[in-house]
């Protein structure tokens, strides 16, 4: 059996990941070896039968006797371990959750619902370096990927609502953190039906500035409220989420010419379930029976939810949503702008299909 070290098992998207591997019995397929870069030593995960203890994460001779190493454990381990074990002459296979080497030209973005073929190709060809996607474009192309198949696709407008998870473990705390805050501040009068609503709102917002409302991670208030950019600036007053979602879709679906992808990035207060309004332009009008179709067809995940606002409301949100593999997408229709625009509003669990469980099919592909 292939070894498999698992790095970073530990934090949330790690979490996920021993979660996922459990429930479909992956650990049947290979012998893992779980690395971590401050409990060597330590107890390794239950997995249902015994396996060495920990190993030191950092140990290039221990890292290079793996046949494939798995990494949640972030972008800063990713750029000082990748390098040192390639230099070292290790020829594994390296599946990544950080971004740090998603846009390397000798790296493929992992999403195989929707590019197994570019995998398989780039398998053959002696890929070795195989990245998940950022969670926002991985979970959008789950949804249509349908629709670039077809290749109706002249550009996507992507206006998102991003959970507190894809933030960090620490900033979801912060959202539940700030949500008692809101809540305690309001209780008194929330408690008196005679109470006035203009009184519940100036007690919430007088809340939201005062100094000691829980802002560390995110610097300002996201209950009750919403942060409009994601990650560091990059180019023309686009956000660093912005930017992957033109170059990530693109070379996840290795397009040639590029399709534009571009829109808002929106934290907002979903814990674990990124959410986007999208805009399509299609190349020509295509009746709408055939667009739900594409899109219902193109992965065992995506449902499509018909445009009622019973199964909307039900249906297209975090709260029904979390924790689940399904990748619904409603709201389906032609805007007034002309046939050829469709409106669409999909969601997703950014710690499933946005994070972990491409990385844990990478490790069933390379093993098949
Ligand atoms: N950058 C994403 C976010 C996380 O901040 O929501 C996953 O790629």
């Amino acid at each position: 059996m292939k070894n498999v070290g698992i790095v970073g098992f530990r934090g949330m998207v790690g979490s996920v990941l021993m979660e996922r591997m459990n429930a479909e019995k992956d650990f049947k397929f290979f012998e893992p070896k779980f690395f971590s870069t401050s409990q060597a030593g330590g107890k390794a995960p239950d997995i249902g039968r015994e396996t060495e203890p920990v190993g030191n994460a950092n140990d290039i001779e221990s890292l290079k006797k793996l046949d494939i190493i798995v990494s949640c454990q972030g972008g800063d381990y990713t750029t000082q371990v990748f390098p040192a074990l390639r230099q070292a002459g290790w020829k594994g296979y390296w599946i990544d959750a950080a971004s740090t080497l998603r846009m390397e030209k000798d790296a493929i973005i992992v999403l195989d619902p929707v590019n197994r073929a570019v995998i398989d190709k780039a398998l053959d060809a002696g890929v070795r370096d195989f990245i998940g996607g950022n969670c926002t474009t991985s979970l959008m192309l789950m949804a249509i990927a349908g629709l670039f198949q077809q290749g109706w696709v002249e550009w996507v407008s992507t206006m998102t609502y991003q959970a507190a998870s894809g933030a960090g473990a620490k900033q979801m705390r912060e959202l539940v953190a700030q949500m008692r805050a809101v809540g305690n501040a309001a209780a008194s009068l929330l408690d008196n039906p005679a109470s006035a609503i203009l009184d519940i709102d100036r007690a919430v917002t007088t809340t939201l500035r005062d100094p000691s409302f829980p802002v560390t991670e995110f610097s300002v208030p996201l209950a009750a409220s919403l942060i409009p950019w994601i990650d560091k600036p990059v180019e023309d007053g686009q956000s660093r989420e912005e930017w992957k979602g033109h170059v990530e879709t693109n070379k996840i679906l290795d397009l040639h010419p590029a399709v534009p992808v571009d829109g808002n990035c929106v934290r907002i207060g979903a814990m674990r379930c990124h959410s986007a309004g999208l805009t399509i332009k299609l190349k020509r009008d295509i009746p709408l029976a055939d667009v739900e179709n594409a899109i219902g067809q193109s992965n065992d995940w995506v449902q499509v939810v018909p445009n009622t606002k019973e199964e909307s409301i039900r249906k297209l949100s975090p709260a029904f949503v979390s924790g689940s593999l399904r990748v619904p997408i409603g709201r389906i229709r032609k805007m007034k702008m002309g046939p050829e625009y469709l409106s669409a509003f999909t969601v997703g669990d950014q710690l499933l299909w946005g994070a972990a469980e491409p990385l844990r099919r990478m490790v069933r592909i390379i093993l098949e």
